[in-house]
């Protein structure tokens, strides 16, 4: 029963942004082992068509399998938001999102109940997020807002506050937000967290949800659920592949993850 328990949690995100939900496991289930893929091939996923995600989602979830993993975390709110419903109908292991924990929080969160989302575009035109607040605070204004450019200043290492770039940019993303008077924005997409300096300081006040965070605490309650915790009292292992640049993911992954990245990337 044990060696059940001791099955790696899979993860899977179109490339370094999952890592941020990753950094959340290692601080909340650090005895859980972890496999990692990230389609860096594939990515960006954010401006694809649902068909496309769809099938991403399944070949990352086979690959995964072959890992034996215990059950799956969709790091990566554009797959979550386009692709689970999918997935939970052709897999029959424990499924857990970033979108339906974040949105839960939001939602619980907000005071004045207007709430901001920001994602890419697959995420936002899914309206994932805006279904899961109506369902939990009728009463709340979700404004939602499709972002596709920050990405792409993420992964080049424009997040940081004083980069006038990432600055102006965030700026006229969260305009309608601000206009709006939201209590609290959602942060709906997996890279994002590593704005959080910027966008605070634009948003002041405003409270800031990430993906990983309310994610963690939901795979613990589902591994509670199922008794499948690891009991073991090591520090669990993680293994990471990637479809593609594995020297780029093994270089750039440590600022996702808050740690650098030891240990071998594979190619998947
Ligand atoms: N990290 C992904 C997410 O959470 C977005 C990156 C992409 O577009 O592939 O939505």
């Amino acid at each position: 029963m044990n060696e059940k328990k001791s099955r790696p949690i899979g993860v899977f995100d179109s490339g370094l942004g999952g890592l941020t939900v990753v950094k959340m496991l290692l601080q909340r289930l650090p005895h859980e082992n972890i496999i990692y893929f990230g389609d860096t091939a594939r990515v960006p996923y954010g401006d694809r068509s649902k068909q496309t995600i769809i099938q991403y989602a399944k070949d990352d979830i086979d690959f995964l399998l072959t890992h034996d993993v215990k059950a799956i975390c969709i790091a990566c709110n554009t797959a979550d938001s386009m692709a689970k419903a999918e997935m939970e109908q052709r897999y029959r292991i424990p499924i857990i999102g970033v979108v339906e924990p974040a949105a839960k929080m939001a939602a619980a969160t907000s005071q004045n109940r207007k709430i901001g989302v920001i994602g890419t575009k697959a995420t936002i035109k899914s309206g994932a997020y805006a279904a899961v607040i109506a369902r939990e605070a009728p009463d709340a204004e979700v404004i939602s807002v499709p972002c596709p450019l920050l990405c792409p200043l993420v992964e080049e290492g424009r997040f940081l506050p004083g980069d006038a770039v990432v600055e102006s940019v965030l700026r006229d993303y969260l305009a309608p937000i601000k206009a709006a008077g939201a209590d609290t924005l959602i942060l709906g997409c997996t890279h994002y967290p590593l704005l959080y300096d910027v966008i605070e300081t634009l948003l002041p006040g405003v409270t800031l949800i990430s993906s990983g965070f309310a994610s963690a605490e939901t795979l613990i309650r589902t591994l509670d659920s199922l008794d499948l915790r690891n009991p073991s009292t090591d520090p669990g292992t993680i293994r990471f592949f990637v479809s593609d640049a594995p020297e780029r993911f093994a270089e750039n992954g440590g600022m996702f993850i808050g740690r650098q990245i030891t240990g071998e990337v594979n190619r998947a």
